[in-house]
């Protein structure tokens, strides 16, 4: 196991954030997996938005339509409906057309090559359904992703190119197992600990090896891109 990724897991082991679509770790060591549809249906809202309004969105689906059947048998009106607010009905659309396909094909995929094939899913979100609700051995980046990684590292890279420099900078320090663990850590840190703007590098269980930190320039990445 890596010395980055043990690190990381041992964080979130303390620190994990509850959220309604998580498992938390001390569950998954006991082998309870989260719901795929749950992981998709966060993922595809939080494209979108951020935690809190996601949450919402996020409860009333789950409750008018607990599993994907449901979803993929609801008017589609009606989901376009309760979707409004979170924005760009073209992923609305998408939702529902890739809940019609999984439900037809008997359930998710479980991996993220053939995730990726669904509408809406591009391959962020296939690599977070894959680790998080199949423990596939597989890095999702997203920007949370990104910061840490270009920080810890100093890649200088500028995005949106960065993306793929920080999955090959992820692919050795990728743990053994705890695949769906790992991903949710790092999006945690990045999110609470590596915050755009004043990270709280104190607190952080990869300052002591951090680039970024050590030269005191943490807020220097991810490197934009020139207009
Ligand atoms: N942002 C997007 N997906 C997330 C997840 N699974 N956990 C925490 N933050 C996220």
């Amino acid at each position: 196991m890596s010395e980055f990724s043990t690190r990381i897991l041992d964080w979130y082991d303390a620190h994990a954030r509850q959220l309604p679509w998580r498992v938390s770790p001390q569950a998954r060591r006991r082998g309870v997996m989260p719901d795929p549809y749950r992981v998709w249906l966060s993922e595809v809202m939080l494209q979108q938005t951020t935690i809190p309004h996601g949450i919402r969105y996020f409860l009333r689906f789950t409750e008018l339509w607990p599993t994907v059947e449901d979803l993929a048998r609801a008017d589609r009106e009606d989901v376009m409906r309760e979707w409004a607010g979170l924005g760009y009905y073209a992923r609305a659309r998408n939702l529902y057309a890739c809940a019609q396909l999984v439900s037809s094909q008997g359930g998710f995929p479980r991996v993220a090559s053939e995730l990726k094939k669904l509408p809406g899913i591009g391959p962020y979100t296939a690599g977070a359904i894959a680790s998080i609700a199949f423990d596939e051995r597989v890095a999702a980046v997203d920007g949370n992703v990104e910061r840490v990684m270009t920080r810890f590292l100093a890649i200088d890279t500028p995005l949106p190119k960065a993306k793929q420099v920080v999955a090959e900078a992820l692919e050795p320090r990728l743990p053994d197992h705890r695949f769906g663990d790992f991903t949710q850590a790092l999006m945690d840190l990045g999110a609470t600990i590596c915050t755009p703007r004043g990270p709280a590098c104190l607190t952080c269980p990869l300052s002591d090896d951090c680039a970024a930190h050590a030269a005191g320039r943490e807020e220097a990445f991810p490197v934009k891109a020139p207009k």
